[in-house]
């Protein structure tokens, strides 16, 4: 059966312009079948730059940035792997300590508690982001929550670790 790879993004600078064509065609291309999931941000830019059909079409599932209703299914299968790239300082924070506050989040957060499902996680920060006195334990916490946290730099990281998994 195809793999499903809850594939997630948010808003750090050009995710618009390589998330999907760095990203997302090589996962499928890959053999994954994408269950994707934007913060709001990223969907914000993501549809600025016409992006958002695109992606849709890569996928036979929606491609997800709001909580859906109480009334309806939920509109992704669980997922087999999880991956978080771009991820900004704001959404690496947030992961870190457990804060649901959009379906990106609420659907990382989730994931680190699932036994077995491997959770990778690339951040886009800059240099005054990594020097705030929390961050080295933000990124501690999602370590030794058993997230990988791959180098910053662009999709190849990311797909060598999609790679390693299998
Ligand atoms: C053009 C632009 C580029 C940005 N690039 C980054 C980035 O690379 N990394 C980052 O942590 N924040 C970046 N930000 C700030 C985030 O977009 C901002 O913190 C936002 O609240 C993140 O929301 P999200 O984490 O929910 O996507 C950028 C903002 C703008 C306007």
């Amino acid at each position: 059966m195809t793999r499903v790879l809850g594939l997630i993004t948010s808003g750090a600078g050009g995710v618009e312009r390589w998330f999907r064509t760095g990203l997302a065609v090589p996962a499928v291309e890959r053999g994954w079948r994408l269950a994707v999931t934007l913060t709001p941000t990223a969907a914000r830019w993501l549809d600025e730059a016409g992006e958002l059909g695109p992606l849709a079409e890569l996928t036979d599932l929606p491609v997800r940035w709001t909580s859906r209703l109480p009334s309806e299914p939920k509109p992704h299968p669980p997922p087999d792997c999880f991956v978080f790239a771009p991820a900004t300082a704001n959404s690496v924070v947030k992961l870190a300590l457990g804060i649901s506050d959009n379906q990106a989040l609420t659907v990382l957060c989730e994931a680190l508690g699932l036994p077995d499902v491997p959770v990778v996680v690339q951040p886009q920060s800059n240099e005054a982001q990594r020097r705030h006195p929390a961050w080295a334990g933000h990124l501690a916490t999602l370590r030794s929550a058993g997230v990988l946290v791959v180098p910053e730099g662009g999709p190849e990281p990311v797909l060598a670790e999609l790679d390693r998994l299998g």
